[in-house]
């Protein structure tokens, strides 16, 4: 019988010849080529092949949808329309219930539904205290916003949300929340949290951003008391970057009131003085839209289906398991939440660290610059929560803002983020964990300046040259 260990391998093989570009070799700091080594999968993922090869079939067919009288305009329409259904399949939306609009991305579609949401003057959005800017800076436009609280070790405070329910009642309209943290990967309860919400008449959003690529979601149908009302996801961090994502709305919800963006394509009617709104999912994509990237992302949901979600979450969390125990045996590795073996089902594969007493950018160039690894670094557009587990005291929060203010981000708080995908594999955590250990033994080739100014580190005599790997010519 072969182990666990040993089925993730044989199938990361597979999966590898998948995804695109993944032999492309970068130039070191030593002038030699290595293949790049991705772990920043949070922020985007590459594409599948097959959806590029998607991408490549629908080309070859594309034409303006929907006004279009030409065979070719059909056949585009067609795909379209029925990357919508996909889209809704992929996390359970039923499509008598709900409907999928394609957007840009996740940030968009959260700026189109806090548009669509207009509270009256006492009314209360509750958001959390570990969500991405995305999820957060949209709702305070027009709203008055309140924050579910975490608590010391990073996880949302159910407490504090029963306490946040007793305090404002049915003025809450909506909660919204992310299913996982872009810094800790902690799952959030969010069935938990939309039965709260429905229990007291309150809507709830599910910014799927994070959790979409990773886990199975499940909208539930709308008379469940734990179903997602609106659900956002990117299809740039779903193994599909050609420039969508979705929002899921109750179909009713999208019935009333006026679109944010209005032209083209979204009216059935126009005088100069009155307009009929055409029907759905038109009247709330207005102008041409992203066909081949609506095409792609309902690609790359038929592919993971193909894999497997729960093969998605096993490889992830084997992933995860392997790197934490490595860490635990380098005392000069700083997680910024503690590991808890117990829950680590409830975490996505992010790990966020520093190390002792190095910058966190110095440690993210010398792994691009000596090992081609490619992680994240800095507060990952979330600075509360950032702020919160890294234990910002009040007088160190207000001296960041003025060097901030004064152009001077080397002194900001931050970390070292590693994000895994479906196709990472256990020899590129070994590549990592040795250059870290490189890194913390001292063993460290370049000599790095840091600009003051952006906080970033740049080795001294490396040229990088576009021209290299890519070229217009
Ligand atoms: C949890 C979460 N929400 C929202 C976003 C914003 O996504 P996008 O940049 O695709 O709009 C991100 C991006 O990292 C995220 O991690």
């Amino acid at each position: 019988m072969i182990s666990t260990k040993e089925h993730i391998s044989n199938k990361t093989e597979e999966i590898r010849k998948n995804i695109a570009g993944l032999n492309k070799e970068v130039r070191l700091l030593n002038g030699s080529m290595r293949q790049y080594t991705f772990f920043d999968n949070a922020a985007s993922t590459p594409s599948f092949t097959t959806v590029r090869n998607k991408v490549n079939e629908a080309i070859d067919y594309y034409s303006a949808i929907h006004r279009g009288q030409g065979i070719k305009s059909f056949i585009s329409t067609e795909a379209f329309d029925q990357a919508h259904d996909i889209v809704a399949k992929f996390v359970n939306a039923c499509p008598k219930e709900y409907i999928t609009i394609f957007v840009k991305n996740t940030t968009e579609a959260i700026n189109k539904l806090s548009y669509r949401i207009c509270l009256k003057p006492g009314d209360v959005i509750l958001s959390s205290g570990m969500e991405h800017h995305s999820n957060d800076l949209p709702w305070r436009r027009n709203n008055f916003v309140d924050y579910i609280a975490v608590d010391d070790k990073g996880y949302l405070d159910m407490d504090d949300l029963e306490t946040k329910v007793k305090q404002y009642g049915k003025r809450i309209k909506l909660i919204t929340l992310t299913g996982a943290s872009n810094v800790s990967g902690f799952v959030n309860p969010y069935h938990e949290v939309a039965e709260i919400a429905h229990s007291i008449g309150a809507k709830f959003c599910l910014d799927a951003a994070q959790l979409a690529p990773h886990r199975k979601i499940d909208m539930k149908p709308v008379d469940d008391p734990q179903h997602i009302d609106f659900l956002v996801m990117s299809a740039h961090k779903l193994y599909a970057p050609y420039g969508t994502g979705v929002l899921l709305c109750p179909r009713e919800f999208c019935e009333e009131g006026d679109p944010e963006f209005v032209g083209g394509g979204m009216a059935a009617y126009v005088t100069h003085y009155e307009t009929v709104w055409a029907g759905l999912p038109f009247k709330e994509e207005a102008g041409s839209p992203n066909t081949i990237g609506g095409i792609a992302m309902a690609a790359a949901c038929k592919q993971l289906e193909k894999y497997g979600m729960d093969y998605v979450a096993d490889h992830e969390l084997e992933l995860t398991r392997y790197l934490l125990q490595k860490f635990d045996n380098i005392p000069e590795i700083e997680l910024l939440v503690e590991t808890d073996y117990e829950k680590l089902e409830d975490k996505l594969g992010v790990i966020t660290f520093n190390i002792k007493n190095l910058h966190y950018n110095y440690v993210g160039a010398i792994l691009a610059h000596e090992y081609g690894i490619g992680v994240r670094t800095g507060c990952f557009c979330t600075h509360p929560y950032i702020a919160k587990l890294l234990q910002i005291d009040e007088d160190t929060a207000i001296k960041l803002k003025e060097d901030i203010i004064c152009n001077r981000k080397v002194d900001l708080p931050g970390a070292i983020r590693v994000s895994f995908g479906i196709y990472n594999s256990f020899e590129e955590v070994d590549y990592l964990i040795d250059a870290i250990r490189n890194i913390v033994d001292g063993k460290i080739e370049g000599e790095y300046f840091v600009d003051d100014q952006s906080g970033l580190f740049e080795p001294k005599g490396y040229n990088f040259e576009l021209n290299e790997y890519f070229s217009y010519d």
